[in-house]
């Protein structure tokens, strides 16, 4: 008896997660591999996958084109949650695996599989988000990790598969990981284990360097409509496309990377370098349109829920009772969040100028210190008075006056 018989298995056409193929079905008895690759915006020409997949093995090898709902369902709730983990990472990667395990967990639904397998090892965050992610939608699937079990090194991986006859092209091996969709790319290992190691700039690919950037600041208007970016520069665009062309506006000024020592959720310190332009942008600019529609005490408290909502996406629970209910408060406050941000670029820096909205409740007569001033100075002394009034009495009290 094998640990599965027909098994769903994410696919991205790499080493681990084509020597799971031959693994799967001579190792673990799986009767049939059914491989599965997402298009994710990552660049990739998934035919070529597709093919490999069943020449290696697979019974059925299925491509399915889910950039659109990445954007749609998993990035622009981040955005709306001005989401970062630790402060500083969007989520480019985290967000896609809650994606991936909806993919595997309808695939393995429609074709009757009683399994979905990953490619992932047993030290990184992507193994606990498509878990999670999985027994979340549907608790009855087993899920298979051979990369997780089988301890075997590149070399030995490579050696297994060409056992079964799998050719793997010697291309001049990368010493890094990568991880890459349209929102951004991961990347870590190599010279980059050492903290204190500057990053070579041959791994930067969406970003230019600072030196080779334009000297003229170059601006950029984002409109929001319900605190989702609809507009660049007045034009109309479908998520996608606005993804992709402000990753190219924004990384051709050198914004957008991150060089960063996170901690894992297996408890591990991590040095990752992030590239995400686009993400990082629209963050910050939705972020700064809150300050003008939304009242201080939403947007304070919004801070709270933002740092849960990062939380929970990093750590895997995309599919959980306490990510609905932080869905339920954002999209409340979002309800206002319609207008526009204006953007310098210039040499690394994306810095917000301007900022409208129909629902400014920014009141420029109670702001002004010119004459149009229409604030009761003489309100503030009262107002004082009572404030003050507990910071007064300690004193009085504990300074015996
Ligand atoms: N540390 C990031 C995360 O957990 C990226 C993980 C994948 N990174 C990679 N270089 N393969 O979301």
């Amino acid at each position: 008896m094998g640990r599965a018989n027909k098994v769903v298995l994410a696919y991205s056409g790499g080493v681990d997660t084509t020597v799971c193929i031959p693994y799967l079905k001579n190792e673990w008895g799986v009767k049939e591999v059914i491989t599965l690759a997402a298009d994710l915006g990552q660049g990739d020409e998934l035919e070529p996958i597709q093919k490999k997949a069943l020449k290696c093995g697979a019974a059925e090898s299925l491509v399915e084109d889910a950039t659109e709902s990445f954007v749609r369902n998993y990035a622009f709730p981040a955005i709306q949650a001005n989401t970062l983990y630790e402060n500083r990472y969007p989520l480019s990667t985290a967000l896609a695996r809650p994606l991936i395990a909806k993919l595997l967990v309808d695939a393995a639904e429609k074709y009757g599989a009683d399994a979905v397998a990953h490619g992932c090892t047993g030290k990184g965050n992507d193994q606990v988000r498509f878990d999670v992610g999985i027994m979340a939608l549907n608790p009855k699937l087993k899920v298979l990790a051979p990369a997780r079990e089988w301890g075997m090194s590149r070399e030995e991986a490579i050696s297994y598969g060409e056992k079964f006859g799998l050719e793997f092209p010697v291309k001049k091996s990368s010493p890094y990981s990568i991880d890459r969709n349209l929102l951004g790319r991961s990347i870590e290992a190599g010279i980059l284990e050492d903290p204190m190691a500057e990053p070579p700039e041959e791994i930067y690919l969406m970003t230019k360097a600072i030196a080779d950037t334009p000297n003229e600041p170059e601006y950029l208007t984002i409109g929001f409509e319900r605190g989702l970016p609809v507009t660049i520069n007045g034009e109309k665009l479908d998520p996608v496309t606005l993804i992709a062309r402000l990753n190219k506006t924004v990384g051709n000024h050198g914004i957008g990377r991150i060089d960063m020592l996170e901690n894992r959720v297996v408890g591990i310190k991590s040095r990752e370098i992030y590239e995400a332009p686009a993400l990082l942008v629209l963050i910050h600019a939705h972020r700064d349109l809150e300050s003008l529609t939304l009242t201080g005490d939403v947007t304070q408290y919004k801070r709270g829920i933002e740092q849960s909502y990062g939380e929970l996406i990093y750590r895997g629970l995309w599919y959980s009772p306490l990510k609905e209910a932080l869905d339920g408060f954002i999209q409340q406050t979002q309800e206002r969040v319609t207008g526009e941000v204006r953007i310098k670029l210039f040499k690394g820096n994306a810095t917000i100028v301007g900022r409208q909205s129909d629902n400014s409740i920014y009141a420029p007569d109670l702001a002004t210190y010119g004459a149009e001033d229409e604030f009761d100075h003489k309100a503030a002394e009262g107002f004082i008075y009572i404030w003050g009034l507990p910071t007064r009495v300690w004193s009085q009290k504990t300074r015996g006056m």
